[in-house]
């Protein structure tokens, strides 16, 4: 059993005043607590106000840090600048930005209405782009460096996936736009970074994703090299250290933290994981015979 406690000094993030969307549940909660725990000051901002309240509370009651929320469709970039104009009015000002708002279901290609497929690319494409330049644009105008964005992606935004054709085709672009700005924004002093986690189940997350029918096909230990789901704190751990200035030679970079899941299902010759020692012992017999 693996105890992970925190990686970084306590101080780490004191200066920072850090922008989660989507903040107020899963992954995006667990970062933010992480963050807090290292002296940042949060936003968090989504569509649900009354969930990000319940979070604000939860977090601040667990750290003792300070969390402002604000309700935000990512899709819409007006309610994205009257939500910058907010945070950054109440808190003087953002360091850090973490695109980690996202939408997706699973279902056949063909199935999916036109209006489907938007809503999901709207949500984690769009959602993206929205922020990174509203945010972009301010930071650059009033000349602020040191700043830095991190977004979520996933291992199918380069390996594409079967059933979330429209997840894929965003988080592919999200890709994109990160390594793109890396370097056309390096000049203003801003980072950009991804982070592509595998599993690191959160309430209700499989439940959403997979009805109860089909949640017997994701035994995760089987699909990960490593054989367990990854924990919140590593997760947590990672992105820290990535918004953190320990990192701020690190530009462009997507680190996959999945327990080698994508690669197992990639090398050729991988599915020999399956023959026991017993059977290798054998093979080995037979060519020393020979
Ligand atoms: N399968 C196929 N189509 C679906 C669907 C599903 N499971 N869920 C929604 N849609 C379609 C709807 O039918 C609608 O299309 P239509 O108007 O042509 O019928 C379109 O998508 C929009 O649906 P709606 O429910 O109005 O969208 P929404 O903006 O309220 O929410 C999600 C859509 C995906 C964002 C919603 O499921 C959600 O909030 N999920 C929680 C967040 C999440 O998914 N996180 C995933 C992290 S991996």
């Amino acid at each position: 059993m693996i105890d992970i406690k925190p990686m970084l000094q306590k101080d780490a993030l004191i200066n920072k005043t850090i922008l989660i969307t989507g903040g107020g549940s899963g992954l995006g909660k667990a970062m933010a607590k992480q963050f807090l725990n290292l002296g940042a000051t949060l936003v968090i901002a989504s569509r649900n106000l009354e969930k990000l309240q319940l979070a604000k509370e939860e977090l601040e009651g667990q750290t003792g840090g300070k969390v402002y929320v604000f309700s935000c469709d990512v899709r819409d970039y007006n309610s994205v600048e009257t939500m910058l104009d907010q945070a950054i009015e109440t808190t003087g000002g953002i360091d850090v930005l973490v695109n980690n708002a996202a939408g997706n279901f699973i279902s056949p290609t063909e199935r999916l209405s036109a209006n489907a497929f938007d809503t999901v690319v709207d949500i984690v494409l769009k959602g993206t782009s929205n922020c990174t330049l509203a945010l972009g644009k301010r930071w650059i105008e009033n000349k602020e460096n040191n700043k830095n964005i991190l977004n979520i992606v996933t291992t199918y935004s380069w390996t594409g996936s079967a059933y979330v054709v429209p997840s894929a085709t965003a988080k592919a672009g999200v890709l994109a736009m990160t390594r793109s700005l890396a370097v056309e924004w390096a000049k203003y002093g801003i980072r950009s970074n991804a982070i592509a986690p595998g599993a690191f189940p959160t309430k209700g997350a499989i439940e959403r994703l997979l009805p109860p029918q089909l949640q017997h096909l994701a035994d995760m230990t089987k699909k990960i090299p490593l054989a367990r789901v990854g924990k919140h704190e590593e997760l947590g751990n990672l992105a820290s250290y990535m918004v953190s200035d320990y990192a701020s030679f690190l530009n462009g970079e997507v680190i996959t933290l999945d327990g080698g899941e994508w690669l197992q299902g990639a090398g050729q010759f991988n599915f020999l994981r399956e023959i026991p020692e017993s059977l290798w012992d054998a093979l080995e017999q037979s060519r020393k015979k020979k």
